[in-house]
């Protein structure tokens, strides 16, 4: 049987983008144009649009956008109006970097599963605009990413991943910039051994990015012979832009004159497009100018140079989405599932299923909300910060169960179980705030006590706790805690190693948690483990592979919890790789964090995500079943106000 019901889960950062696709015509002098630039924008303020290329000599932009909860591509020609769909690949969850070009659009997607785990699902694909036909044009086997189509059509570059397993690299892509013909796309040449997100001038010349020996994202260049090759063979490029400033995402002009960079320099905390004059050797800044204090992504010219598009935050008061729904239905590739998306942390459903316990997003307040689960209503429960993870009493429906402390913690940092106490009658529409009662489980001497999960019949809570200087699992009176003697908790698992983010199945058999037991000294590789409440039959789910394969040990798998019949595991998993080259994004932690679910025993694995976004901590409900799709049904507009505010990726910032 197919896994049923309704998931919500996390998606790191999504909140702030709000991104749209923007333009500036940029005269032959640029020294003259600095004080002159005029910016607008092409898409229509629905959701978050980027990642743009001119299909046209100005107007019409192929792009991608979120707003049917998957990543699609579309035809913007003017914000007032709606965008056209291009075809799109309907099974596909994810579709990215759109290229319109005689008759085709030229794509990448990630729909079809690889033969093996840790290899990424990313592929090109061409569709043709009249019928829909789609074509694979990656050979089968082969990870491509970044795909980018010649000045005439006839070639096409992409930052290729080759048919090897992905070995953990996400800072920078062990990539090569690959070139094939798209009417042949089975003979490809090797341009360049080292680089990513390639860019034409004309129909012979690539630049790239690579991050250069002296630790600097440059921009390089290698020109194609005849049969699709670098004529100084394929470790031969030439370095184009300086050491002192990072350089990527390069864009270039149809006349090889200029090109446009996304830049990191010193003194500025955002990230701009500037344009490189290749005879003078002059960087021309241009979104600083515009916007100095957005992040701006991506550069594209149009067809004639004159444009210069790419995308950023769409700003705060302008036509367009302003406010992020609480919930937001995302694309499900399982029918008897249905996804939504919730932009804080640690959901939990409450007994009855009507509501949902989160809490913020570790830095900004509130620290405990609890949210209507048609979406349509939020309520505070604890203003401050610095709580984490949440379970909602299987019994009682004013009693929420969480972590008060800081998160990403040692053993022995303060954190604490907290029994949270409320009356659900105060969950009124007239109401913000709820009121609450506040009973700290743990001791104050015990260390980092964290991620309680509750029994089913409400009397005990599993957590992780430091306090013996590895975190283990042990288990704690739900209602009255431990005393200053001992009672009221028992250890359940013991080693030194990290046993973390327990989950108890609703029938009360099991235990799940995650744990790198198998490997102690390795902080970065968890599996899945299932335990008794009394602390017998142990073992391993073999997810990526059966046991004793060479899979199983490059497993980071956590956040798992049940599915309400006992039967699946739902988990965040890096078995799917990376989808898109994670420097072209604001920053992702795990950009290989993909939604999966799998049985007990490690079969049946379905992948449920699908992007460029790190996604995890989710709950599952057992409404929403093909039984039941009618009564979840979302309301809008409440939410969270759209800021425009995130981080650079800190592995790029950090060496400025
Ligand atoms: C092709 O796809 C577009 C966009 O999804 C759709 O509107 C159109 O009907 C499709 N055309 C054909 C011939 O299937």
């Amino acid at each position: 049987m197919e896994p049923q019901g309704t998931i919500v889960f996390s998606t790191v950062g999504l909140l702030y983008y709000g991104f749209d696709v923007f333009s500036t015509p940029l005269p032959a002098n640029l020294d003259a144009a600095v004080n002159k630039l005029t910016e607008r924008r092409h898409t229509d303020g629905t959701s978050v649009n980027f990642n743009a290329q001119f299909v046209d000599e100005g107007r019409t932009v192929a792009f991608v956008s979120e707003r049917t909860g998957a990543s699609r591509l579309y035809l913007a020609e003017s914000p007032d109006h709606k965008p056209k769909a291009l075809p799109n690949i309907p099974e596909s969850l994810h579709h990215d970097r759109p290229t319109v070009k005689n008759g085709l659009v030229y794509f990448v997607s990630a729909y079809e599963p690889p033969s093996e785990p840790f290899k990424s699902w990313s592929a090109v694909y061409s569709a043709r605009l009249d019928t829909n036909e789609t074509v694979r044009l990656t050979p089968p086997g082969v990870v491509d990413f970044s795909p980018a189509v010649s000045r005439s059509g006839e070639f096409v570059a992409v930052a290729s991943y080759g048919s090897r397993t992905w070995k953990g690299d996400f800072h920078e892509l062990a990539t090569e910039i690959v070139v094939f013909r798209a009417s042949d796309p089975s003979r490809r040449g090797v341009l360049c051994s080292h680089g990513g997100w390639p860019a034409w001038s004309g129909d012979s010349t690539v630049f790239f990015h690579r991050k250069a020996e002296d630790g600097w994202w440059s921009v390089f260049r290698s020109d194609m012979t005849a049969d699709l090759e670098n004529s100084r063979g394929p470790d031969a490029a030439r370095r184009i832009t300086p050491p002192g400033l990072h350089c990527f995402t390069p864009a270039a002009s149809h006349d090889g004159k200029r090109l446009a960079v996304a830049t990191r320099r010193k003194g500025t905390n955002f990230r701009h497009i500037e344009i490189f004059d290749l005879e003078s050797e002059r960087f021309y800044p241009i979104t600083d100018l515009l916007n100095p204090n957005l992040h701006h992504y991506n550069p594209f010219f149009s067809p004639d140079s004159v444009y210069l598009g790419y995308h950023r935050f769409r700003g705060e008061s302008v036509q367009g989405d302003s406010i992020v729904p609480n919930l937001h239905s995302v694309k499900s590739p399982v029918s008897g599932i249905r996804m939504f998306r919730l932009h804080t942390t640690f959901p939990s459903f409450s007994p009855d299923d009507n509501f949902i316990a989160t809490n913020g997003d570790f830095l900004n307040t509130p620290g405990l909300m609890v949210l209507k689960s048609d979406g349509s209503k939020r309520w505070t429960l604890l203003k401050e910060s610095g709580a984490f993870y949440t379970v909602w009493s299987p019994t009682e429906n004013g009693v929420i169960y969480t972590s008060i402390g800081p998160i990403f913690e040692s053993s022995k940092a303060t954190v604490q179980i907290a029994r949270i106490s409320f009356d659900p009658n105060d969950l009124t529409d007239d109401r913000e705030e709820v009121p609450v009662a506040v009973k700290i489980l743990t001791r104050s001497d015990a260390g980092n006590n964290a991620f309680p999960a509750c029994s089913p019949d409400g009397k005990s809570l599993v957590f992780r706790s430091g306090r013996s200087g590895h975190k283990n699992l042990y288990i704690l009176d739900a209602v009255n805690g431990e005393s200053d003697g001992g009672e009221g908790i028992r250890q359940l698992t013991e080693g030194e190693w990290t046993d973390t983010m327990p989950s108890w199945s609703p029938d009360g058999e099991l235990i799940a948690f995650s744990s790198n037991r198998h490997a102690p000294s390795n902080p970065d590789v968890f599996s899945i483990y299932l335990i008794r409440p009394d602390g017998t039959g142990l073992r391993r789910v073999h997810v990526a592979g059966p046991a004793g394969s060479s899979y199983v040990d490059r497993e980071r798998i956590n956040h798992v919890c049940f599915s309400p019949d006992s039967k699946w595991l739902l988990f965040t998993a890096n078995l799917g790789s990376i989808t898109s080259e994670p420097v072209s994004w604001p920053n992702q932690f795990q950009p290989y964090g993909d939604l999966f679910v799998c049985r007990l025993d490690g079969t049946g694995l379905r992948r449920l995500t699908c992007g460029s976004y790190e996604n995890g901590t989710p709950a599952w409900s057992s409404r929403g079943g093909p039984d039941d799709l009618g009564s979840l049904s979302l309301r809008s507009p409440t939410g969270h106000k759209l800021l425009g505010l995130f981080e650079e990726p800190l592995w790029i910032t950090c060496d400025i």
